[in-house]
């Protein structure tokens, strides 16, 4: 019998490019993927359970070893740090993080505030540059931080560039570019290698898929 192997997924803007990934690889999937409210969901027919999980969270369901595999954002893996390995480049869903607030912004220089959902990446990014700066964290809505008055600057996700120019903000810097990424959870890799190098294999086929160090 094979090994079942259990995914997690990212629920929102990835999971959609995610799940066309898993079925140009061939995975059938069922119709639930495209419109359910099930946080697991098993199909036996290719030995896969999947839980749907907050973005956030997904390393941690890897890390734990209740995922074996998990799809995350680099965004996400830079900002929680845990203990995972990754597998490949997804390239799929890509965006990059970047510095942005009002355009006629005055910083306050004593102590500017950044608001983000991305603390420890923030606070990296600033010390990096010899900048002292007070973090805000949010957990979503960020752009709306420079409006109100709560942040000088925000650090966040540009996709299109449409929350930033709707909302009359401007990128100061790009930080990092981000995709997603395939990550899994190091005794799973060890123990359940033949199934998921079978799984890198399948994604390798349909996009030139470079290896993670
Ligand atoms: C993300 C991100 C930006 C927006 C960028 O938010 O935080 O707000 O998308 O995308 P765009 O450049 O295509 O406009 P998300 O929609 O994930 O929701 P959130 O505000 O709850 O984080």
């Amino acid at each position: 019998m094979r090994d079942v192997l259990t995914i997690a997924m990212p629920k929102g803007r990835i999971f959609d490019d995610a799940v066309d990934l898993l079925r140009q690889a061939g995975f059938r999937l069922p119709p639930e993927f495209d419109d359910s409210r099930k946080l697991i969901i098993d199909v036996p027919e290719e030995s896969f359970r999947f839980i749907l999980a907050k973005p956030m969270d997904v390393p941690t369901y890897v890390e734990h070893g209740v995922a074996d595999l998990g799809i995350a954002g680099k965004d996400v893996l830079l900002e929680e740090e845990r203990d995972v390995y990754e597998l490949l480049d997804l390239k799929i869903s890509a965006c990059y993080l970047a510095v942005a607030g009002l355009p006629d912004a005055k910083i306050n220089e004593l102590a500017p505030k950044v608001a983000t959902k991305y603390p420890h990446v923030a606070a990296a990014y600033f010390r990096e540059q010899g900048e002292q700066v007070e973090i805000i964290k949010l957990n979503g809505s960020i752009e709306l931080a420079p409006l109100i008055g709560l942040a000088d600057r925000i650090v966040d996700i540009v996709s299109t560039g449409r929350t930033l120019k709707e909302n009359g903000l401007i990128e100061y810097e790009r930080m990092v570019e981000i995709t997603s990424r395939l990550i899994v959870n190091p005794v799973s890799f060890r123990l359940k290698d033949t199934r998921i190098n079978e799984l890198v294999e399948r994604l390798s086929e349909i996009k030139s898929y470079a290896l993670q160090e």
